[in-house]
């Protein structure tokens, strides 16, 4: 009780709440906030989650997920050059829960664990319910938000039991080039570290290739994390998963669900089973077309920041210090909401999600642009 009343609330949710409440209200706002892709789930999907009502398939299922779901995560890893066995992988409500699964079946009481902030907002309660203590390197904006290493390996000591990584990251929208992602893998293998690796953006990459650390981390050290949230538009669907060869975690992470959750809702599951057969390219196209021209517009009206390479997220410097103001200001405004950048331990910066129609997207900028003017002309 003491830990979750410690634990704020999420920002993302904060802000996302007032925009619905003054849309609600009549007015035009232009939620920039989004965290979740606006296609549609794919019809495959839909249609063999009604196969799954049609059969009755609508009781508990194995805690660690269905075998042919298990199976079908296997084969779509597999297309990654990412190799588990289907009584490897273990099927969560969500990334989420996979990660909170991971978080848990790996810390102990007073361990520490290594984070990059910029994070995404979950982290840092989740490690903290777990009794562990998060240890934050931050990034620089200088140096794209990409890790010192040098400054990963002073943090390292005894104590030091995972290192969480995520890359595409959310918020900032880098990729991890190869050197880095292969040099974090060498000082968790040389250190005995885990490395928690939340890649639920991974097929949201626009520009080069994406490295997963599944390639370089030991297999009892490493434990993946993906979900089909993002890649297949299935946010709402919780459904996710963890991919790991360490035996240990992977029955304490299923023992746990079994007792928490039981398992994940049936006909999500059965429906998933027909992702191999969906080809999701067009979102990925979609979203590059929005990422070239997100990048565009954030030129012409002088915003700072770093190339996002994926996600579907622009992390910007706030044009005022108080970013919390600014976003705040803008919404009041110009009815333009996006998050501070507050929200991911990076005060000073902003996100604006170009998962939004082009239209939109260009009607935030035309407000946002006022706005700035506004501000700078010192209204
Ligand atoms: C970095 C990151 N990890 C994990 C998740 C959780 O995804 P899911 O909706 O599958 O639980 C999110 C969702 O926004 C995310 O941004």
């Amino acid at each position: 009780m003491e830990i979750i009343d410690q634990i704020p609330v999420s920002k993302t949710l904060e802000i996302n709440a007032v925009a619905t409440k003054l849309k609600n209200k009549g007015k035009d706002v232009i939620n920039l906030t989004a965290g979740e892709p606006d296609f549609p789930t794919p019809e495959k999907i839909k249609e063999k989650a009604k196969e799954a009502l049609e059969k009755d398939f609508t009781k508990y299922t194995n805690s660690k997920g269905i075998v042919q779901l298990r199976e079908t995560i296997s084969k779509l890893l597999e297309k990654k050059n990412i190799f588990f066995d289907s009584n490897e992988i273990l099927v969560t409500n969500g990334g989420k829960q996979a990660l909170f699964n991971a978080l848990l079946s790996v810390l102990d009481k007073d361990d520490e664990i290594i984070l990059f902030s910029p994070f995404w907002v979950s982290y840092i309660p989740m490690v903290l319910l777990t009794g562990a203590k998060p240890v934050v390197l931050e990034t620089k904006f200088e140096n794209s938000f990409l890790p010192d290493l040098d400054e990963l390996i002073k943090l390292v000591n005894p104590k030091t039991k995972a290192i969480l990584v995520n890359s595409p990251n959310n918020p900032t929208g880098i990729v991890y080039p190869e050197e880095i992602v292969r040099k974090i893998s060498e000082i968790a293998n040389e250190n005995e570290i885990f490395v928690l690796t939340d890649e639920v953006y991974d097929s949201l990459v626009y520009d080069g290739n994406f490295v997963s650390f599944a390639n370089f981390v030991k297999d009892e050290l490493l434990i993946y994390i993906n979900a089909f949230s993002k890649s297949y538009s299935m946010t709402g669907w919780r459904l996710g998963f963890a991919a790991l060869k360490n035996k240990l975690i992977y029955n304490r992470m299923t023992k746990l669900q079994g007792h928490t959750t039981s398992s994940v809702n049936s006909i999500a599951q059965y429906a998933a089973t027909v992702s191999i057969l969906v080809d999701n390219s067009y979102m990925i196209r979609e979203f590059k077309k929005r990422r070239d021209f997100t990048v565009k517009k954030a030129k012409e009206i002088g915003l700072d920041f770093v190339y996002p390479k994926g996600t579907f997220y622009l992390f910007f410097k706030s044009p005022i210090e108080d970013d919390e103001l600014f976003c705040k200001n803008l919404l009041e405004e110009k009815l333009v909401a996006l998050v501070p950048g507050s929200a991911f331990n990076a005060k000073g910066f902003v996100r604006l999600s170009f998962a939004n129609s082009m239209e939109k997207l260009d009607k935030g900028f035309k407000r946002i642009k006022e706005f700035i003017l506004k501000k700078l002309a010192g209204f």
